[in-house]
């Protein structure tokens, strides 16, 4: 097993991912390194019980009656040494799986155990406006010991999930988040459905977070925060047991502050079935690259050879080299009955809106600016103009349309009903992950030609230099946050908001 592999998604940094301890030899770390090894058993959520059909090794909770109280805790990150000091919610991380029915009511009573305010958001949900957990805009942020209820209806089928919205650069970094899962009415037949919740963590060589490193403008005006460290679960080497020749719907979400993750399923046979929540109308295959931007999710159904035993890896490949990020491992009986074609596979499409009026539409045009090797000149932030050096002094890097952090009016205010196309201009030399709250939509252009039958999403990687623009319909009324998903981007200015009307 080598030791290191390169990853240099950003221009002048890079940052090494490591193979650590598994292969019995301590792997040098610094910030730079990037450790993978040996598995970790995580044990369930104390008094929940694990549901059979779901190996991933947290609990399932039923909604409702669900507290989330994120506190300081301690977690078995790495495979060896001491365990991680995180904020989680619960005893776990990720935070207990919710997991209720489409069209359910989701009850959740957050109860703040730590020192410093939160809020929940869901991310992905077309949600109520006043349950979307911004703090700041959506309710007021819930200070240490305060609780605030999260009441709200789920509409769509599919893999979500939620984490804070204050200080989510340091809180999610730390442990915050955690998996939602709203299940389809009648959902395709499957032997495992199985969570891969990956993130990167900046450990220490103790395996503490690296709190120094948080707040520092060299990370927020370049990649954002990358970490050294990879889980899948929570867990260095997540092992999942399936039987021989089962079908499997692998639920991958990237939840890392600022990664692009890419993964390699090998050469299972496999479709993606659904992207940040919704259906696609035809499964495609995942490629040995899927690459999933952060806050980005892939449903992938794919199936087991059979009817022996064996190990399949999952690798994240966004490196010079291959890294194990999971592995699934098969044994017992094999599963025999018969089932359809995977290419006969596929999920009921979401209530989404999809009646696009683009002649009629409400064209907003975005630039984003900024960053290192960026030609910003300066920007407006609360209010007032700066030149860079001042902006950079209040830790600003980025902006739209000229303006750094969250604008007191919206960047677009539109009656309820009416299409919406953001013309998203990428005049920087980084990729940004640009995420809307409370409605998903669809790429229609990219670098100026038309595409047409793109995923419903409800983040977009636009990469450097790139034009895109996308299309929904503004349908949920309320102030809805759209944010680039790099969270260290978010904090240095990458934030805007859209107002629908009720009219
Ligand atoms: Cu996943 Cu505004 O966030
Ligand atoms: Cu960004």
């Amino acid at each position: 097993q080598g030791p290191l592999l390169m990853v240099s998604q950003n221009l002048d940094d890079v940052v090494e991912l490591g193979r650590g301890p598994g292969s019995g030899r301590k792997v040098k770390l610094s910030i730079k390194s990037f450790r993978v090894s040996r598995r970790q058993v995580l044990g369930g959520l104390a008094g929940a019980v694990a549901v059979g059909a779901f190996r991933q090794g947290f609990a399932a909770i039923p909604s409702p009656a669900l507290v989330l109280r994120p506190s300081p805790g301690r977690s078995m990150l790495a495979d060896s040494g001491e365990p991680t000091a995180v904020w989680s919610y619960g005893d776990t991380v990720p935070g207990p799986l919710i997991r209720v029915r489409q069209g359910e009511r989701v009850n959740v009573r957050l109860e703040n155990g730590l020192s410093q305010p939160t809020s929940v958001h869901w991310h992905g949900i077309r949600i109520e406006n006043s349950m979307d957990g911004v703090a700041g805009m959506t309710q007021d942020p819930v200070p240490p010991g305060g609780e605030f209820d999260y009441s709200f209806v789920v509409p769509d089928a599919g893999t979500y999930w939620y984490h804070p919205h204050f200080r989510s650069w340091e809180q999610l970094a730390r442990g915050l988040y955690g998996v939602l899962i709203v299940d389809e009415a009648d959902p395709p037949k499957v032997d495992h459905d199985l969570v891969f919740c990956a993130d990167d963590w900046r450990l220490t060589k103790n395996n503490q977070i690296d709190a120094q490193s948080f707040g520092q403008l060299h990370d927020w005006a370049h990649a954002g925060r990358l970490g050294n460290w990879l889980t899948v679960n929570g867990q260095t080497d997540m092992e999942y047991s399936a039987r021989p020749g089962a079908r499997v719907r692998l639920r991958m979400l990237n939840v890392a502050n600022a990664r692009i993750l890419a993964f390699n399923l090998g050469s299972l046979p496999a479709r993606v079935v659904a992207i940040d929540g919704q259906p696609i109308v035809s499964p495609a295959e995942p490629g040995n690259r899927l690459i999933l931007a952060p806050g980005q999710r892939a449903d992938v159904i794919l199936d087991l050879p059979g009817p022996g035993p064996g190990t399949y890896v999952i690798q994240e490949v966004s490196g010079a080299e291959p890294i194990e990020a999971a592995r699934i491992v098969t044994q017992g009986v094999a599963v025999a009955a018969p089932r359809p074609v995977l290419d006969a596979v596929a999920l009921l499409p979401n209530p989404v809106p999809g009646n696009f009026e683009l002649e009629d539409a409400v064209v907003v045009p975005l630039r984003m600016e900024g960053g290192a090797m960026g030609r910003m000149e300066g920007a407006t932030y609360k209010g007032a103009y700066y030149g860079i050096r001042d902006l950079v002094g209040k830790n600003q890097a980025w902006a739209f349309n000229g303006v750094a952090g969250l604008p007191e009016k919206p960047l677009a205010s539109v009656t309820r009903g009416r299409t919406v196309v953001v013309d998203m201009i990428n005049d920087t030399r980084w990729p940004h992950a640009m995420h809307l709250h409370g409605h998903h939509f669809r790429v229609i252009a990219r670098n100026g030609k038309a595409i047409s039958g793109t995923p419903w999403r409800d983040t977009e990687l636009v990469d450097a230099g790139e034009r895109v623009r996308i299309a929904f319909v503004a349908d949920n009324p309320g102030k809805w946050v759209f944010h680039c998903h790099m969270l260290e981007h978010q904090a240095a200015g990458m934030i805007t908001w859209l107002e629908v009307d009720d009219g």
